[in-house]
């Protein structure tokens, strides 16, 4: 690992940011291979740096102040520890604090866990999302996490409903949307399993323009497990039929272990299933600071029927 690695891959981010980046200030810095730095994920949160290896140790590089950097944390990439990050240098960052992607604001926080709050590898979805979501659509965010999707899409008028496991999340989802001058009560929230919601929808004749689907590799629920690779269909299926005639699909997953070819396979076969025809499917690519292995599968689907 070298300090000339490092500043090849700075100078890739500031030509995509800027340097002093006043609309977006999350990023991926170093992406590992794809920026010649095997093992090596580096973050960009505002002036804070965020380290993240396999490795048991901190390379050297990381290991002494650096300027314009005001602290920096590192993080195991471990998935069954799942740390929070670690305090290695600087002022430490105890208290949430607000980053910005194309002028939205989000909060963070060093201390919640393992994840930070927000999944940088979606911005381009998020962006896209902005664009698509009319005035007046209901847009339905499962497992909405901290609200992301939710909040771009009220952005631009749209009703969001926000749908996660967690209460902890849909109440740092809510502060997402006052950092941007949303009230929450104008949008909806609901606890619980994204299936049993749809399926719930379903029943009542809720109908949605928009939906979101990004859920975890796995998770365990009172209903039971979900598995990327087993429930997607099921997932796209439930979507699907609760979706208006000429309504839109986000299908995502970042299950390393899936192929692009195979989890498209997955989405047709949810929505046969869901009864309902594709009229486009769009997929789109990793942002443009993730120059590693490309796990992010993405298809926007219109449908009809
Ligand atoms: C990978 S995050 C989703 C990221 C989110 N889509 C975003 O872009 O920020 C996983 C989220 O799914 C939620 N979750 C896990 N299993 C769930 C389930 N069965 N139903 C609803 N939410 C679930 C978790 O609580 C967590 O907030």
């Amino acid at each position: 690992m070298t300090e000339s690695s490092l500043t090849r891959a700075q100078e890739k981010r500031s030509s995509l940011f800027g340097s002093t980046s006043s609309t977006t200030n999350a990023f991926r810095l170093i992406d590992g291979e794809g920026d010649q730095l095997p093992g090596i994920i580096l973050d960009c949160l505002d002036t804070v740096w965020l380290v993240s290896t396999r490795d048991r140790s901190l390379p050297r590089l990381f290991t002494t102040p650096r300027p314009g950097v005001t602290a920096l944390y590192w993080k195991r990439l471990d998935q069954d520890q799942k740390e929070a990050p670690q305090w290695i240098w600087g002022e430490k960052r105890e208290a949430p604090f607000l980053v910005i992607e194309n002028g939205v604001h989000f909060e963070l926080s060093l201390q919640a866990g393992y994840s930070q709050g927000i999944f940088l590898d979606q911005r381009e979805n998020r962006s896209r999302l902005r664009h698509r979501a009319r005035p007046g659509d209901r847009v339905l965010n499962t497992f909405s996490y901290t609200c992301a999707f939710s909040v771009v899409a009220a952005l631009s008028q749209a009703v969001t409903t926000s749908l996660d496991l967690s209460n902890t999340y849909l109440t740092w989802g809510k502060r997402n949307f006052q950092a941007n001058g949303i009230d929450p009560s104008s949008q909806y929230f609901c606890k619980g399993d994204a299936l049993t919601w749809m399926h719930r929808f379903a029943k009542q004749g809720r109908r949605f323009h928009g939906i979101i689907l990004d859920p975890p590799t796995f998770s365990r629920s009172r209903e039971g497990t979900f598995s990327v690779r087993k429930d997607y269909h099921r997932l796209v299926a439930a979507a699907a039929a609760i979706i208006e005639p000429e309504g839109w699909l986000l299908a995502t997953s970042n299950d390393r272990g899936l192929t692009h070819a195979r989890f498209e396979s997955l989405v047709r076969q949810g929505v046969i299933k869901g009864r309902r025809q594709i009229t486009k499917l769009t997929p789109t690519s990793m942002p443009p600071d993730f120059t590693g292995e490309p796990y992010l599968k993405s298809l926007w689907v219109d449908l009809r029927g």
